[in-house]
């Protein structure tokens, strides 16, 4: 059967049309599963159905192509950054049912594609992917491999805490990027530790990377590290009414940041001063909420990240600047005193 896809589907006629809206028809997956024959055919054909379905991208790749491309190659068990020998290669009758399936669920049930295939390439690492966590995509873990390293001035870190780390991603491209540290990775959410750990055990991490469960800096007292990294939920509520069913399918608590995206943030820079070592630094994920951020914190001054995504969406600041800010919250006696015994 044929999806009918029109421009008057899509909101009416083309600005300034007289004439009745065109209907395209792109073919159904039966017929599909007929007439392609090479993948370069059920690629073509992948990439029409998902713009003609207008899928949301940006939990892995930002286009039709690479999405098809992931989808494709992992339904037919081919290394996923080996297109070019296969292209003009023929499917089975059998694979060709399968792939066209899979593009159909996906434009059909709007999950993203990570959650299909239960897993996430993040900077060329294999993490397992399920609806218990965030689809891989920190910009935290190209930072780590790049720019960061300017503010490494003296040492590697030995002491880092991944908080808010989900599936477990950041933790673990720290974990390879600093043999030598010990690695925390923190999160409210049990499931999505659950899913941690088996990524954990994926890449053979287990006796680097400690787990902790609890409310932001709640899961690590008494702790302090060099280096926090930490992708928060940060999405403002417009945005969050905004979002389009694929991120829907990903945990709110994920995502959602309260009215400014900014609710987890002010938590977060009250607090991490505490939990910093002199010279420490704090690299937050703020995506694209630059300006709340600003206009949350006028007083402290950071630097950002550039990274290939932009600019402005990696903030990097030291514990001296977070104290300078006076944003910490006065520490306890307690919290005092085991901070003095640290240094
Ligand atoms: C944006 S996701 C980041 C996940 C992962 N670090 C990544 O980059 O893919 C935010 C994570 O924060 C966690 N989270 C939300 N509220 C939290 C809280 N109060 N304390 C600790 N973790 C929290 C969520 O469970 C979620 O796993």
């Amino acid at each position: 059967m044929a999806i009918r896809e029109s421009i008057a589907a899509a909101g009416g006629r083309e600005p300034g049309s007289t004439i009745a809206a065109a209907v395209r028809l792109v073919p159904g997956p039966l017929q599909a599963a007929r007439e392609l024959l090479t993948i370069r055919d059920c690629l073509r054909y992948a990439c029409t159905r998902l713009e003609a379905a207008g899928v949301a991208f940006g939990q892995g790749t930002d286009n039709s192509w690479d999405e098809a491309v992931w989808l494709l190659l992992w339904c037919l068990h081919l290394p996923p950054d080996r297109l070019d020998p296969f292209l003009d290669a023929r499917l089975t009758s059998r694979e060709r049912r399968l792939v066209l399936e899979l593009i159909d669920r996906r434009c059909r049930e709007r999950v993203p594609s990570a959650y299909l295939t239960g897993e996430a390439w993040l900077r060329g690492l294999r993490f397992r992917a399920d609806p218990r966590a965030l689809v891989p995509r920190s910009l935290i873990a190209e930072a780590l491999e790049g720019s960061l390293d300017d503010w490494l001035v003296d040492q590697a870190p030995n002491a880092i805490l991944d908080l808010c780390t989900g599936g477990g991603s950041i933790a673990i491209c720290a974990a390879l990027r600093f043999p030598r540290a010990q690695v925390d990775a923190a999160d409210l959410s049990t499931d999505a530790l659950a899913l941690a750990a088996e990524n954990l055990a994926l890449h053979r991490l287990q006796e680097r990377i400690r787990l902790l469960q609890g409310d932001l800096f709640g899961a690590v007292t008494g702790r302090s590290y060099d280096l926090i990294l930490c992708n928060p939920p940060y999405v403002n509520a417009a945005s969050m009414a905004a979002l389009p069913p694929e991120f829907l399918a990903e945990p709110s608590a994920a995502l959602a940041g309260g009215s400014d995206g900014m609710d987890l943030v002010r938590r977060i820079l009250a607090n991490a001063a505490a939990h910093l070592n002199p010279g420490g630094l704090l690299l937050l994920e703020i995506g694209h909420e630059a300006s709340h951020f600003e206009a949350a914190f006028p007083a402290l001054e950071f630097a950002f990240l550039p990274v290939t995504a932009g600019d402005d969406l990696l903030v990097l600041v030291s514990r001296e600047q977070i104290e300078h800010a006076g944003l910490q919250v006065p520490a306890s006696g307690a919290a005092r005193s085991a901070r003095r015994s640290r240094r």
